[in-house]
């Protein structure tokens, strides 16, 4: 990873690990908002069983097989990826980076594989679809409001979203701790504290007052196959949404 920090003046960093980037992200952003992109529910028990599950994981090595051709595509709900890892949703990107989604959607379709908006994305659907070079995907939540998600979905699919993922881990909202004690509130409110601890980020700010890139046309958008986005997948993410439940992927079938 070669990743550059700040637009004007480019000091570049090494982001040789995601720990790097995480690093970097501490030193980059007001901790208000480091804090959200980084906190977990309550006091995070539920985000360090899911990394040491994580850390258990093992590959099985295995010797003296041809390894001259090297094939990490696989296929998920129709689209060809180039590799079994794609871009899971992130609330507010624009927060740690202006048109974050926009950016992420760029950089998930270099990789070969898929970028997953989220519904509280601060960038627009149709935005991010222009932008997007690989497939593209929606998080939705049902809300009681069903007519406010068909029109989510409608514009999703005019603008050739492939599929839906299935939010299904807030029928609360949950305390993450962090928050709370930072003041962070949606929507912002900003006191003293936080308006000192923004100031101590002038990066931050600069970046927030560049013109934004072009995105690329909307044509490209909308020459994207206009397959209706049937498939779906059903996401939760223990950790960031509950606390003192088991880690990821243990104890489920699915
Ligand atoms: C800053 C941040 C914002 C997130 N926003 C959303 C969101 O808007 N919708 C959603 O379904 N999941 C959201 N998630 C959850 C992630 O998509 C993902 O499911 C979760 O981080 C667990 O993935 P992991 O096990 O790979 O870390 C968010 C996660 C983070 C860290």
């Amino acid at each position: 990873m070669n990743v550059t920090w700040g637009r004007s003046r480019p000091s570049p960093v090494r982001a040789l690990t995601i720990e790097d980037l995480r690093r970097g992200a501490r030193r980059h952003l007001p901790r208000i908002i480091f804090d959200y992109a980084d906190g977990g529910a309550g006091d995070e028990i539920t985000v360090r069983r899911n990394r040491e599950a994580f850390e258990r994981l093992a590959f099985r090595p295995r010797a003296l097989v041809d390894v001259s051709n090297r094939d990490l595509t696989v296929t998920v709900l129709g689209d060809r990826l180039a590799s079994p890892v794609l871009v899971a949703p992130t609330g507010m990107a624009g927060l740690c980076w202006p048109r974050g989604e926009v950016e992420a959607a760029r950089a998930a379709g270099h990789a070969g594989t898929a970028y997953v908006l989220s519904m509280y994305a601060s960038c627009s659907i149709e935005a991010v679809a222009a932008a997007a070079t690989g497939p593209l995907w929606l998080q939705v939540h049902v809300w009681r409001n069903r007519d406010t998600t068909r029109a989510l979905i409608e514009r999703a699919r005019a603008v050739g979203c492939r599929a839906l993922v299935l939010g299904v881990d807030s029928p609360l909202i949950s305390v993450r701790e962090r928050d709370v004690r930072n003041g962070f509130t949606i929507p912002p409110s900003v006191g003293v504290r936080q308006a000192l601890d923004v100031a101590r980020h002038p990066a931050w700010i600069w970046r927030r007052s560049c013109p934004p890139q072009p995105a690329a046309t909307r044509e490209r958008a909308l020459s994207r196959s206009r397959r209706s986005p049937a498939a779906s997948w059903t996401l939760a993410s223990p950790g960031r949404q509950s606390v003192g439940c088991e880690a990821s992927g243990r104890g489920r079938s699915s």
